[in-house]
């Protein structure tokens, strides 16, 4: 039962007290919920401004997020209101369909082109977290666009569009980095590469208190460009602490993934997030989800390495993550940890 998603467990079973597959142990619950001071106020950065005079001063804002936070939230980003409506209407519509529906595009096949599914990594996790998710590949369109659902009919037009702006908007960002950074002439980087689309759906919970959305983790590639709605529920971790990221209207949250820290030889950090649930509504968020391709060997930049700084990281790539996530190293270690070099 509880393989068929969240969705299907509250829409048939009208839950009013969560199931015990869903909820954590004591000290992984997320106890500061409800404290009123747990809001972090993230870096803003104002892409319109990074296109101008003032790019200079932008960019040392954008390294000190990296550094400091590795979150940042962009306004003024360019993408246009109407694929930004349009992908998330249709990704509400795909949750609200028949699960006889939605069930044709579950797979255990971590390499599906199109995946729908439930909690974190729904074979290794012994506690289930409150989320469904639809996974779609982006990145070359042509070679995937015709594996995504059919239904509902807008579908496949609306994610066309908007994977096609934010791919756009990620090289734009990316750019900057790489400028922060002194980087040129990266084309794994910003040319080539995957873009996955990660719809995530989280029911209204009864007991918010005991469970999570998303468990603590990290993202494996390079930068993930986050939509979120205006429901509060991304946590992120900062000086050990757990702070909510507050939604600013039209804009996204953008963090720096495990391949990106590796890249900068640990000047930009992959930073721990999760996802709290609420008892009022549901919750919808896309990510756009930017690494680099599948067997692509990620390696830190060597003008990165020096006497004061060096190699922190092992070269990895995507197949080493898959491994990972299938391995019992998962529920003890962090894949980055899993990377480290031990001198
Ligand atoms: C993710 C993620 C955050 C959110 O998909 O990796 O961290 O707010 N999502 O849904
Ligand atoms: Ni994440």
């Amino acid at each position: 039962m509880y393989q068929k998603g969240v969705k299907h467990l509250c829409d048939n079973y009208g839950v009013t007290q969560v199931p015990n597959k869903y909820i954590l142990p004591e000290p992984e619950r997320p106890h500061d919920l409800d404290t009123t001071n747990g809001c972090i106020d993230l870096p803003v950065i104002d892409f319109a401004q990074l296109q101008g005079a003032d790019r200079p001063q932008v960019l040392a804002s954008l390294s000190k997020a990296c550094q400091e936070f590795g979150f940042f939230q962009l306004i003024n980003h360019g993408v246009d209101n109407e694929a930004i409506g349009k992908m998330i209407h249709v990704s509400k519509s795909f949750f609200e369909l028949p699960f006889e529906e939605r069930r044709r595009y579950m797979s255990p096949d971590l390499y599906a082109p199109v995946r729908c599914g439930t909690s974190f990594n729904q074979n290794k996790d012994g506690v289930f977290c409150w989320r469904d998710f639809l996974k779609l590949s982006c990145h070359p369109i042509q070679d995937f666009a015709s594996f995504w659902p059919s239904s509902p009919l807008e579908l496949r037009e609306a994610v066309g569009e908007y994977s096609t702006r934010t791919r756009h908007l990620y090289k734009s960002v990316m750019e900057a980095i790489l400028e922060t950074l002194e980087v040129t002439n990266e084309k794994a980087i910003m040319e080539e590469g995957n873009q996955l689309m990660m719809v995530n759906y989280y029911p209204a919970c009864p007991q918010p208190q005991l469970t999570l959305g998303l468990p603590p983790h990290s993202d494996y590639g390079l930068l993930t460009l986050l939509l979120q709605d205006q429901v509060e529920g991304l946590q992120i971790q900062h000086n050990h602490k757990w702070f909510t990221v507050k939604p600013i209207p039209n804009s996204f949250v953008v963090n720096i993934g495990d391949q990106f820290e590796i890249f900068s030889n640990g000047r930009y950090k992959s930073v721990v997030h999760r996802v709290a649930v609420n008892s009022m509504s549901s919750r919808l968020s896309v990510a756009s989800l930017h690494s680099l391709s599948v067997n692509r060997n990620v390696t830190p930049y060597p003008k990165l390495i020096n006497d004061s700084n060096p190699r922190l990281y092992q070269d990895t790539n995507f197949a080493d993550f898959l491994n990972y996530l299938s391995s019992s190293d998962f529920k003890c270690k962090r894949f980055l940890e899993s990377r480290k070099l031990q001198y």
